[in-house]
């Protein structure tokens, strides 16, 4: 490539790499954070590019990788993968719904040197998580392969996924997970992006019901100290400030999707005119520091009032580009989960209206 790089604003190095290794999944959850369009199979990156990219990601500095999907176990080479991350000094989490994971593939990645793994279960109460997930049987069946994870030494956290029909029933997931043998559980409200665009009216929940949520969670931190860690994504439509989305744009974090775009955040193809720069074509240290969607909202130089001048902008570097666009139509505004952004408003009239009592039926992803 001849093409002249712009100048790199001032950055630090990545922590961690969240690999996509493929959108193929069996489940069809509705707050599913994939784009709505997804990429195929035959688009998929080979084994060998793969770990081209983590050698590449474990040279410029990261420590982390992340691997993720879709259902990461749908790859063949997953093991592969993750013996050539742990070669080069990675550390390796598999983010896993669990179905299709066999016995023997978790015997395998111990052998391999995986790290550690996360489960996703979609509620304590076996019913309502086979309705959410899509799937009849996946709550059963998570149990068993919980089981697997533990007998082969691994440390787990369960990541659940909170919204209106599992809003009450923090406690029951933290318990949930200490029974399984977690030593983290991660409480994550919903983030209306992708899949969960559409579903957005079934899945919100009250602002009473919110508050009672984070209230549950803080009480059970303190019953819970010492026994189990207890992470909470707070819900960005009923906050007054906006979360540091991705610890801050191309601050932290690089995602790679299944073809190899290389993406500042998981949703950040939701907004148009971002050019994303691919793993085929560059190098990931090439990319990191010169990729147009990288430096397009990096550091605080673009940001225009309210948040340029606010005493928080290094706090939360302006919220979440993405949901600043999603809400206003402009990837560059104040994110209106914050109480200073002139659309605040809109947001909170989101958040009522969409979480009205209703009967409600999840669009999924078929
Ligand atoms: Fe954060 Fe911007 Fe709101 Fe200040 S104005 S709190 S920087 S989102
Ligand atoms: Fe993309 Fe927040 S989800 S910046």
């Amino acid at each position: 490539m001849n093409t002249p790089l712009p100048s790199p604003p001032s950055t630090g190095l990545p922590i961690g790499l969240l690999a996509e290794l493929t959108h193929r999944c069996p489940l069809a959850c509705p707050y599913c954070s994939n784009p709505v369009a997804l990429e195929g199979r035959g688009t998929e990156l080979s084994t060998y590019d793969w770990k081209r990219v983590f050698s590449q990601a474990a040279k410029l500095g990261v420590l982390q990788v992340h691997l993720s999907g879709g259902e990461p176990a749908a790859r063949r080479d997953l093991v592969d993968l993750v013996a050539h991350c742990a070669s080069v000094g990675l550390y390796t989490n598999l983010i896993t719904s669990g179905i299709g994971v066999t016995e023997k593939l978790i015997q395998l990645l111990a052998d391999a040197e995986l790290d550690h793994i996360q489960l996703s279960i979609q509620d304590s109460d076996a019913e309502s998580a086979d309705k959410i997930a899509g799937y009849k049987g996946a709550f059963a069946k998570k149990q068993v392969i919980a089981g697997w994870i533990k007998e082969n030494g691994f440390p787990l956290t369960v990541n659940a996924v909170m919204h209106r029909a599992n809003i009450t029933r923090s406690a029951g997931m933290v318990e949930l997970a200490m029974s399984l043998g977690a030593s983290r559980v991660e409480i994550a409200h919903t983030q209306y992006y992708g899949w969960a665009l559409p579903n957005r009216a079934a899945l919100m929940p009250s602002r009473a019901a919110t508050e009672m949520a984070v209230a549950d969670v803080e009480a059970l931190r303190k019953r819970y100290a010492g026994a189990i860690i207890i992470d909470l994504v707070i819900p960005d439509y009923h906050a007054t400030y906006p979360k540091a989305c991705m610890g801050g744009w191309a601050k932290q974090f690089i995602n790679v999707t299944p073809s190899g775009k290389v993406l500042p955040c998981h949703a950040s193809e939701t907004i148009p005119d971002l050019e994303f720069w691919n793993v085929k074509d560059y190098d990931l240290h090439t990319i990191w520091r010169s990729s147009p969607a990288f430096n397009a909202y990096r550091g605080t130089a673009w940001m225009a009032e309210p948040c340029r001048s606010c005493d928080r902008r290094e706090i939360d570097y302006g919220g979440c580009r993405c949901q600043a666009f999603a809400l206003t139509g402009a990837a560059s505004a104040t994110d209106p989960a914050c109480i200073k952004s002139p659309s605040h408003a809109l947001m909170t009239d989101i958040a009522v209206a969409d979480s009205r009592p209703k009967t409600y039926t999840y669009i999924y992803r078929r």
